[in-house]
């Protein structure tokens, strides 16, 4: 099955690998905006940024598809291929295309208003059958009957999860899931950072857990939030979920605190790390080893940078330690990692990650990091991608690893951040296997397609350029062959 998905993109891939790369920076102006980025004579999309052009990995192309957003942040595909897109204080829209001609080239219409709402800010869902959308406040999760054909919502909303709210972190991110269809996931953050009541799982603060909104009928009340079966708790902010289409895992990535002090030394430059978490499988049993523990916040925290680390030991990359409300607690760094969920993996301190998705066949999770803000060099601000073992359900890279996210769509020149960046936050797939981000801070929706291979190793950087292109050739050839037998 997953073979023969795979083989429109492979042949075309063909004769991409012949071909010069895709990625070469766009040529600025003396404005620093990008010239004539991605545009093309045979596209009729002319949208261009206006900052500097963020910059594709080799084996990819992108394109400017929308444009004029508040703060566009959850975004998702309807079954008729409407995107809906939540416009953060606005409402949400749904973005017709006009014009497909393959690959990035893509015409959208005007966005619609299909639901008006200053409240909702971040989450958006559609149910696995497609008849119902999801979209959250921060304090509410709502539901609306939806008819895609149509484009439209129902009259009415009924609330499906409720007394959320919080001062502080504000996202409710939603993810419906497809193998348990009716069981909504949703991710909560903390009310702030120094949130004792997030030591106590019934605050419901910190915390993703999962509601089967799929029996509310109607005239049924609404889940509180803390009815939901708790997936994780002492999560900061996880504002990415997902679940791996091959395993069934939910996934989560976790945004850590801005501050940090080791021992009373400062240091919140490269530590702690963003983390990407496991949460089991929404069928597991509720004794199951990895659903339910808490991870760590407020009292431990990820290793990232390891270099001039206080106290270091042992300890590696990914590994946790108590930060001050944890040494106050007089927690040891062995205690972080045994009494508390370590991460699956560590991503750079500060880079903020949005969102994560899986691609169709589990074998990557692409996320969105939308870059710091509390830097001096500011980092992030691009889409990157973790390569999984299929056979495992695990990240292929080891749990120390400081490359395992592999750059997509990256930002050539940091300096320039935040005011002349993109800052990538939701992702959707559509049914044409290519990848379409929002960017909240330029109110912009990229599309991206892979149309050739790339030079990244899920954990160890680039691989031999000659190497490379044998083994892209021996797959390919493999790939035709067994096509041909399977036609
Ligand atoms: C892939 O995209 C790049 C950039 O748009 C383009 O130059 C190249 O021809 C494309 N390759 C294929 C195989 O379509
Ligand atoms: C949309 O909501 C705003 C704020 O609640 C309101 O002022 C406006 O009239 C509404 N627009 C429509 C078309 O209903
Ligand atoms: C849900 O419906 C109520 C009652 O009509 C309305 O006041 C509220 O604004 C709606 N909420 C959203 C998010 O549309
Ligand atoms: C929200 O919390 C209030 C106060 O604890 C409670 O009365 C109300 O029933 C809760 N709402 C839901 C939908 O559970
Ligand atoms: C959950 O579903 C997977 C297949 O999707 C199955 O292998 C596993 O046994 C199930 N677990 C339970 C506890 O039913
Ligand atoms: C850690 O910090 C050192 C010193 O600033 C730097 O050279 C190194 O690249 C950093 N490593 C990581 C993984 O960020």
């Amino acid at each position: 099955m997953a073979l023969l998905r795979a083989l429109p993109a492979a042949a075309s891939a063909v004769v991409f690998t012949a071909a010069a790369s895709a990625s070469a920076p766009a040529p600025m102006d003396h404005h620093g905006r990008g010239v004539a980025a991605r545009a093309d004579a045979s596209c009729p999309n002319t949208l261009q940024v206006a900052y500097g052009p963020p910059v594709a990995a080799k084996g990819w192309q992108y394109r400017l598809a929308a444009t004029g957003f508040r703060k566009p942040r959850g975004i998702a595909f309807d079954s008729a291929g409407g995107l809906l897109v939540v416009d953060s204080g606005v409402g949400v829209f749904r973005v017709a295309l006009e014009q497909d001609k393959g690959q990035t080239c893509v015409v959208t219409g005007a966005p619609r208003k299909i639901i008006n709402s200053t409240e909702l800010n971040h989450g958006l869902a559609l149910s696995a059958d497609g008849s119902t959308l999801y979209a959250s406040s921060s304090s509410r999760v709502f539901a609306w009957a939806y008819d895609a054909k149509a484009g439209a919502v129902g009259d009415a909303n009924r609330t499906v999860v409720a007394n959320m709210s919080s001062t502080d972190k504000t996202t409710r991110t939603l993810l419906a899931s497809r193998r348990q269809p009716g069981v909504l996931v949703v991710s909560r953050g903390t009310v702030d950072d120094g949130d004792a009541a997030a030591g106590n799982k019934a605050s419901g603060h910190a915390q993703i857990r999962a509601f089967d909104v799929g029996r509310l009928g109607a005239r049924d009340a609404a889940y509180d939030f803390g009815d939901g079966a708790v997936l994780g708790w002492g999560l900061r902010n996880s504002v990415g979920v997902a679940e791996d289409p091959a395993t069934g895992g939910i996934w989560s990535v976790e945004n850590s605190v801005d501050v940090l002090t080791r021992a009373g030394v400062d240091i919140h430059s490269d530590n702690p790390a963003e983390e990407l978490n496991y949460h089991g499988r929404l069928n597991d049993s509720a004794t199951a080893k990895d659903q339910g523990g808490n991870y760590g916040f407020p009292l431990c925290y990820a290793l990232w940078n390891t270099t001039g680390f206080p106290d270091l030991g042992a300890l590696k990359t990914g590994d946790q330690v108590p930060g001050p409300a944890g040494e106050v607690k007089k927690l040891s760094d062995a205690s972080c990692n045994t009494d508390y969920v370590p991460p699956r993996l560590a991503f750079q301190a500060h880079t903020a990650p949005l969102d994560i998705k899986f691609n169709a066949d589990g074998s990557k999770a692409f996320i969105t990091f939308h870059g710091s803000w509390d830097r001096k060099v500011p980092i992030g601000y691009r889409i990157a991608s973790v390569d999984f073992n299929k056979d495992t359900g695990e990240p292929s890279a080891a749990h120390d690893s400081t490359t395992a996210a592999v750059d997509v769509l990256s930002t050539p020149d940091l300096t320039k951040c935040p005011d002349g960046c993109f800052r990538p936050v939701g992702l959707a797939w559509d049914s044409q296997g290519r990848l379409w981000a929002s960017s909240d801070s330029t109110g912009e929706i990229f599309v991206l397609y892979q149309n050739g291979t790339t030079d990244g190793g899920g954990s160890g950087g680039a691989r031999p350029l000659v190497a490379d292109r044998a083994a892209t050739w021996a797959v390919l050839l493999a790939a035709v062959a067994a096509g041909l037998l399977l036609a």
